[in-house]
């Protein structure tokens, strides 16, 4: 009798260590998962650079001198037909490379905020798709957190790439507001929805994709939220920050100028 109960205690202890190494390992993973995703965010930054910098500008220097030639050879139809095809080839590629290089990593994003990013981001959206995307996207008053607009921007173009790439849908919503307390981002499209098992295994806290499951980590590491309401009248992603409480930088956030105080005060991602 007693060394059934000395066993089952020692099985308990056993059963409770086991169950403490299972919660700093599932920690361990999400840190690291937060970290590639800031490294993915930095190098496409650098890469934005790179392309517009270098590649960029050889093709601008590329363009002026087609465009030396082409005054030069002007009486020469045939090789004008050339060098005429040559300027609209370098055309296209400086037009290819600017758009690559936007995608990346949008430059409004850090000059001008989210709100302004996500209305390029949606205009260029609509065009390259041929779906339609009506916008609601609220003026910031104040910025917020560079870590903050970097993720919402992140969930934009997730969200409207599956969309695209899932949905069926024929219309997409993008709603951005500010509430008294909460900065709530909503992309909602009138597709089939997502499977029954996809959405039960993302809720159980998995994932099916790198997608949602990214978009998920990057909430969670600012202390925001991810919802997916879905079913076959359509899906809804909704990304949520309270105004209070989220973690900016490694900073938990008092306020949007607080937060952005915080922010200048260490190196954006
Ligand atoms: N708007 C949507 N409508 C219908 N199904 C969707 C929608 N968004 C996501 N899904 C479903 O959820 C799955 C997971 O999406 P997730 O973005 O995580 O991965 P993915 O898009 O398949 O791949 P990737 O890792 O390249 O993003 C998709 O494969 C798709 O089945
Ligand atoms: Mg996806």
């Amino acid at each position: 009798m007693w060394s059934i109960s000395k066993q089952s205690r020692q099985m308990a202890l056993e059963h409770s260590q086991l169950q403490s190494l299972i919660l700093q390992r599932t920690s361990e993973v999400q840190n690291l998962s937060v970290r590639l995703l800031k490294v993915q965010d930095e190098e496409r930054r650098r890469l934005s650079r790179d392309l517009h910098d270098s590649t960029g500008q050889t093709l601008a220097a590329l363009k002026i001198a087609v465009s030396v030639l082409e005054q030069s050879c002007s009486a020469d139809v045939s090789k004008m037909a050339i060098v005429s095809e040559v300027s609209d080839l370098a055309d296209q590629a400086i037009e290819e490379i600017r758009t690559m290089s936007y995608l990346l990593h949008p430059p409004l994003l850090d000059e001008v905020g989210f709100a302004c990013a996500a209305e390029w981001y949606v205009e260029g959206f609509t065009k390259r798709s041929g779906m339609s995307v009506r916008f609601d996207i609220a003026k910031e008053q104040q910025r917020s957190p560079i870590s903050m607009e970097t993720t919402l921007f992140r969930v934009l173009q997730e969200s409207l790439t599956n969309v695209h790439r899932h949905s069926g849908a024929t219309q997409v919503g993008v709603c951005y507001r500010h509430d008294p307390a909460k900065i709530v981002l909503e992309v909602q499209d009138n597709g089939h929805g997502m499977s029954e098992e996809g959405l039960a295994r993302f809720r159980a806290g998995g994932g099916i994709g790198v997608g949602l499951a990214g978009m998920r980590e990057r909430l969670r590491d600012l202390n925001g939220d991810l919802q997916i309401d879905s079913d076959c009248r359509g899906t809804t992603i909704r990304a949520t920050f309270a105004k209070e409480g989220f973690i900016a930088d490694g900073v938990l956030g008092v306020n949007a100028s607080a937060a952005r105080f915080c922010a200048q005060e260490v190196a954006p991602l």
